[in-house]
């Protein structure tokens, strides 16, 4: 047996309950409440790195939740890997609909039930325990730094500061992250693209208070029916954005592009299956993989207004809301769309209400090269570890910092992410199986491997 595999089967307990340590953790960035710990997470993860040997390691102070920094230089004229990763998770809700609860993880089919579990506790972890392989078995081929924030989930809105301030402490040949999915176990791939997103609020407000439903309804605009009818009228009957200019930057792919992407392996009758629906929906020539991957959309986040409690209240409400978030794609900005958007939605509101638009969180589209070295590294550890060549796909989701990265430090990603779309990240009953967990700790002291290697070549 390999150092690797033997060092994984030798401490594959230990490995399994330190990852449960950390999902015990409530982490939830979105919420003031869990702030307590969320604080703690920050330290336990600060406290892993140190006990897996990383110098310098420092709980960065920023006007948000910490960033945990830590580094091993083991020779400055060796490359650099700054691994990035995530120790905030979603909110759990609905609670209700978790089988077992979601900050105790449990074990279920060789399944690892949390939130966090694959998102990105389980995924961001690994690299430490892989850092920690390559220390013990001394085997660390090229310098190595962490980065692990807990504000990606509510849009890293501190990091632009930290990273623009630690330049030099940041200073790395590629970024490393593992916070996307794979097609499968049975076809690894790697993602070479990311979403960007435009978030946003809205109100439509009518009368000056709650009104009686029968005295008033049917002589006032329900604010509710007005802002459904809005929202209803964003996407036309080919499901195209119908906000002007929306569409003005996309980067069309080439005919060749289109059909590299189709290739990977995609079932539409196990999709439908798997969220028990008929039919799948979208933007009228384009299939699925396209749709999520190389288009931009607009997605209804929440909705609400009126009466919501137990039984019924007869009542005309004063305003409604909703969360709306749009997803980009290369070429497109964040800020451009917030504001097509913000000029459109006040633009088609009715007389009879007013409508406001605050903007939330947004982070730009990015591709990331799929002939450097380091994605050729990450090709051949894939490789090497699953027995397949990896099948380059396009994320749907986003990582803000990705773009900001190539901005400020120049500084390209490869998207290592070992997850499956099927994990529910977001979702009631997250999961990681074990057996990624495993594997991407096996798979990434390969990549630094390689990586060094290839550099040198
Ligand atoms: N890890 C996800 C992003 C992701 C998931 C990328 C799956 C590719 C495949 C990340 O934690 C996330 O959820 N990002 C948010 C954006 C953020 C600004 C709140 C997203 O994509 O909604
Ligand atoms: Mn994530
Ligand atoms: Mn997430």
């Amino acid at each position: 047996m390999n150092t690797i595999k033997q060092y994984v089967t030798e401490h594959k307990d230990r490995l399994l309950n330190e990852l449960f340590e950390l999902l015990r953790f409530p982490s939830v960035s979105a919420d003031p409440k869990y702030k307590e710990h969320v604080l703690q997470t920050a330290d336990y993860v600060a406290q892993k790195l140190k006990d897996a040997g990383a110098d310098n390691v420092e709980v960065c102070q920023t006007a948000g939740y910490p960033i945990v920094y830590g580094e091993k230089i083991i020779d400055p004229t060796l490359p650099t890997v700054l691994t990035y990763g995530h120790y905030d998770v979603q909110p759990p809700d609905p609670l209700e609909l978790w089988k077992t609860p979601p900050f105790e993880p449990t074990l279920r089919d060789g399944k690892i039930y949390a939130r966090g579990a694959c998102d990105d506790k389980g995924q961001f972890y690994m690299h430490v325990k892989a850092f920690e392989l390559m220390m013990q078995t001394n085997t660390l081929p090229c310098n190595i730094k962490f980065m692990i924030e807990g504000e990606e989930e509510v849009g890293s809105d501190n990091l632009g500061t930290f990273v623009k301030a630690n330049k030099e402490r940041l200073k790395a040949d590629v970024v490393l992250i593992s916070d996307t999915s794979m097609i499968s176990m049975e076809h690894p791939s790697l993602e070479t693209g990311l979403r960007g997103l435009s978030y946003l609020e809205v109100e439509v407000v009518g009368p000056n208070r709650d009104l009686h439903s029968g005295v008033y309804g049917g002589a006032v605009a329900n604010p509710a029916t007005i802002l459904a009818k809005m929202i209803a009228s964003l996407h036309d009957e080919d499901n195209h954005i119908t906000i002007p200019g929306f569409y003005d930057d996309v980067l069309e792919l080439s005919a060749d592009e289109r059909k590299a992407l189709n290739e990977a392996p995609y079932d539409e009758e196990e999709y439908k299956t798997d969220l028990d629906i008929k039919e799948v929906w979208g933007e009228k020539g384009y299939s699925t993989l396209e749709r999520t991957g190389t288009r931009p959309t607009l997605e209804v986040n929440g909705i609400w207004g009126g009466y919501i409690g137990e039984g019924a209240k007869t009542v005309l409400p004063s305003k409604a809301n909703a969360k709306i978030s749009m997803r980009l794609v290369p070429n497109q900005h964040s800020d451009k769309i917030t504001k097509l958007f913000t000029e459109h939605f006040t633009k088609i509101a009715p007389p009879y209400v007013k409508v406001k638009v605050t903007p939330h969180h947004g982070g730009e589209p990015v591709v990331t090269p799929t002939e450097s070295v380091a994605f050729r590294a990450a090709e051949k550890a894939i490789e090497a570890s699953f027995g397949k060549k990896p099948i380059p796909t396009r994320g749907g989701g986003s990582i803000p910092i990705v773009a900001l990265f190539e901005a400020e430090l120049g500084i390209k990603t490869v998207l290592m992410g070992f997850g499956l779309d099927s994990d529910a990240l977001h979702s009631p009953n997250e999961k990681y199986d074990i057996f990624n967990y495993y594997k991407g700790i096996e798979t990434i002291p390969l990549f630094h491997k390689y990586f060094a290697e290839l550099s040198k070549a």
